[in-house]
């Protein structure tokens, strides 16, 4: 069978269209389609190179990648999905085949993109937008959304591999506390267990975890264990990991029939058969006595699998058994199952949170995944370098993450690899504190990664950025939630919300003076440097005109070329921005038309925050905002128990008078806060008066600013300044 594709619209047009026909040799297949020259593509996850895959080619072979760099492929994730993407007009296209296989966007043939396969089915998807939203909505609805994750995991995680002992776990919480640095999670890496063995502690270093663990809950803080698939090959040692597995008989196979046995961690270990539904099952309870702990949360790594081999992993010829509702029982060869074997392992452990905890939302942290992974777990982009070109591949790596379906991504903050420089840590902090999964990570032997790490002065720097992330926690849970039913990810790049931003509708983040740019949900642009390491001024680049600054409020209005150093800013109605760039800040600039909610100050999401809400309004076209609330770890928002409000405003064409409408509360969940400030900014003179349904009321105004505040019952209220 052969065949040659060619997609149109409805007005006949060409949407894709193969180069050639459909080859098979043997097992193999390969696919080669016509890449129009100002055709952009993105996705494949978080594998590295530039933003825009185009001239890059990828192999799809979860691999374990220690210290890998801008031309390391693969690395530890396929996700078979990429969007192309031409004038504002968008395909998603996903080839769901496990196999070894590679994409090639013209880098061998200029003009010509060639998918090869090993072999596997050519189960081909493509998702028609033309808008890139509805490609990233239809691929959720075909792969599944990233869910609502527990409201802490967006909170500051501090990890390292490792901290050694109870007492020292202790200490960095209790410093972090102590330094008053909001931080709401914090890791147990592999030496909390038995020489490394996988469900088992050191009862020598954490003689008490169960107590441990429940000081850390009384001090606010999450906890969440490394638990790793490769299980040691101990028999007879009273191994119950292992007793059980045997017993159970969930242990990957030889083709002759014995156990397979690689080394990993522990030494010469076993491996579990994820495809069968009875072994994720038995997976599922080993966590059981970390669950009585009060373990919140979990981290699967090295489920690649890595093997400490010649080959890195398993060999082909090891037998997975795939045996599960839905599917034809068989046997299938490791090369088909490699890269869907860590998503099944996260899949196993997510299913097992919720078989022993069935109201707790799961936390799950995975390495390996594949297309839909997403459904099961948050991820990272493995063992980054603390380097500065690190910091800058993060966020490209991030964004096509989150067009990848992984809205819930991170990457080792300060790098994993390598002692950062104080003001690296510094910057990658600052940048981290906008980025959907925030954990501070750091390699065995490598100096001190904590925000104190250096002194005083760099710590006071991260320490604000981590607590804005705190106070904008309502706008990231908001925009968390959106996502469960949009598709649409956290971290977005700026051609996802602004696709007519240029003349030619090219996607504005391949411009140079984007390169460091990213989205946090609709409003926030984050104009990271292109380049963090270098001290020059850079420009930054805007969709539009009549942004705001993020940290002042004030209108890049009309006037001279605009200019920000450190907070000042001279502004401009221009779409580029000049910035001077200092250690101290990171240039944020806000949608016009944005309404954003952000809370009081809290140490921990475990607190309550005390105080208003605070609705930051941005006037300008399309002006709009919502917040969602609920308990943050529960179902009970499936049940009705959540809060949503949506926020609207106008300005009058008659007399220039900003009308701004609060909603109704919605759902059953309690508002936290009594009183609403809405904080108004950018306003051209002062207001005449304020009105609150109506009445005229107390105004407070800064240069920035001004704002009022409203009692809210809940039944909505409107707002008008007066000019
Ligand atoms: C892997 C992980 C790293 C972890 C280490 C020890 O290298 O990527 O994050 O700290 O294993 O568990």
């Amino acid at each position: 069978m052969t065949g040659r594709l060619t997609l149109f619209d409805h007005a006949g047009n060409i949407v894709q269209q193969d180069a050639e026909p459909l080859e098979f040799r043997g097992k193999q297949y390969r696919i080669a389609k016509i890449m129009p020259a100002d055709e952009h593509y993105f996705g494949l996850g978080d594998k590295t190179g530039g933003f825009d895959r185009r001239e890059q080619a990828f192999r799809m072979w979860n691999s374990d990648a220690y210290g890998w760099q801008e031309s390391t492929d693969p690395l530890y994730k396929s996700i078979p999905f990429y969007l192309s993407y031409r004038a504002g007009t968008s395909l998603g296209v996903l080839i769901d085949n496990t196999w070894p296989s590679s994409f090639d966007f013209g880098k061998t043939k200029g003009d010509t993109f060639e998918y090869r396969a090993d072999g596997g089915p050519t189960d081909i998807y493509l998702l028609y937008g033309p808008s890139a939203k509805h490609v990233l909505e239809n691929y959720a609805w075909l792969t599944g959304p990233t869910p609502l994750p527990p409201l802490w995991a967006l909170g500051f995680q501090q990890s390292r591999y490792s901290y050694m002992s109870q007492e020292r776990v202790l200490e960095v919480a209790g410093r972090l506390r102590k330094d008053r640095i909001p931080a709401d999670a914090i890791y147990l890496d592999i030496d909390y267990q038995d020489k490394n063995r996988p469900f088992t502690v050191n009862i020598q270093t954490f003689p008490d975890l169960p107590k441990m663990v429940a000081a850390l809950h009384q001090d606010k803080f999450h906890v969440v264990t490394i638990a790793d698939l490769h299980i040691a090959d101990l028999p007879k040692q009273n191994y119950l990991a292992l007793d059980s597995g045997i017993a159970g008989d969930h242990f990957v196979k030889n083709a002759d029939g014995s156990l397979f046995v690689g080394p990993v961690w522990p030494g010469p270990s076993v491996f579990p058969d994820f495809t069968q539904k009875k072994t994720r099952g038995w997976w599922g309870t080993l966590y059981e006595p970390f669950a009585k702990a009060g373990i919140d949360g979990y981290w699967n790594d090295m489920n690649q699998p890595s093997i400490f081999n010649v080959l890195k992993t398993m060999p082909n010829t090891v037998m997975h058994r795939i045996d599960e509702p839905g599917f034809c029982p068989r046997t299938a060869t490791h090369q088909e199952i490699h890269n869907v074997y860590g998503m099944q392992n996260a899949r196993a452990t997510f299913d097992g949170q919720l078989a022993l905890k069935p109201d707790v939302r799961p936390f799950v942290l995975t390495r390996a995944a594949y297309a839909g992974g997403q459904r099961y777990a948050a991820t990272w982009t493995g063992d980054n370098s603390a380097t500065w070109n690190h910091l800058r591949l993060t966020t490209s790596m991030l964004k096509n993450l989150g067009l990848s379906g992984f809205s819930l991504a991170g990457a080792d903050v300060g790098g994993y690899a390598g002692t950062p420089s104080l003001w690296l840590l510094t910057k990658w902090i600052e940048i981290a504190a906008f980025q959907p999964i925030d954990r501070d990570h750091a390699e065995k032997g490598t100096g001190d990664h904590e925000p104190w790490a250096g002194g005083p002065q760099h710590e006071a720097i991260r320490r604000h950025f981590i607590e804005e992330r705190y106070k904008l926690l309502p706008y990231f849970y908001t925009v968390m939630e959106q996502g469960t039913r949009t598709g649409l990810p956290l971290l977005r790049p700026l051609f996802l919300q602004f696709p007519n931003a240029a003349a030619d509708r090219h996607p504005i983040d391949v411009d140079l003076a984007a390169g460091g740019e990213f989205m946090v949900g609709p409003d926030l642009l984050v104009a990271a440097p292109p380049f963090p390491d270098r001290a020059n001024d850079y420009d930054a680049e805007l969709p539009s005109a009549g942004w705001y600054d993020f940290w002042t409020g004030k209108r890049l209005d009309e006037g001279s070329t605009p200019t920000l150093t450190g907070d000042t800013l001279t502004v401009a109605a221009m779409s580029t921005i000049l910035i001077h760039p200092e250690l101290a800040t990171l240039p944020v600039f806000v949608r016009p038309g944005a309404i954003i909610p952000t809370e009081p100050l809290v140490q921990s999401t475990v607190e309550k925050p005390v105080g208003p809400l605070k609705l930051r309004v941005f006037p300008g076209p399309d002006c709009a905002g919502e917040i969602y609330q609920d308990d943050g770890s529960t179902f009970g928002y499936r049940r009705g128990e959540y809060l949503r409000m949506r926020f609207t405003c106008e300005t009058s064409s008659r007399n220039g008078d900003l009308a701004i409408h609060i909603g109704t509360h919605e759902g059953r969940f309690p508002a936290w806060w009594k009183d609403i400030v809405v904080e108004v900014n950018g306003l051209k003179k002062n207001p005449t008066s304020i009105t609150v349904n109506g009445r005229a009321t107390n105004i407070s105004s800064s240069d920035q600013n001004v704002s009022i505040t409203a009692a809210d019952r809940g039944a909505g209220i409107e707002v008008v300044v007066h000019q």
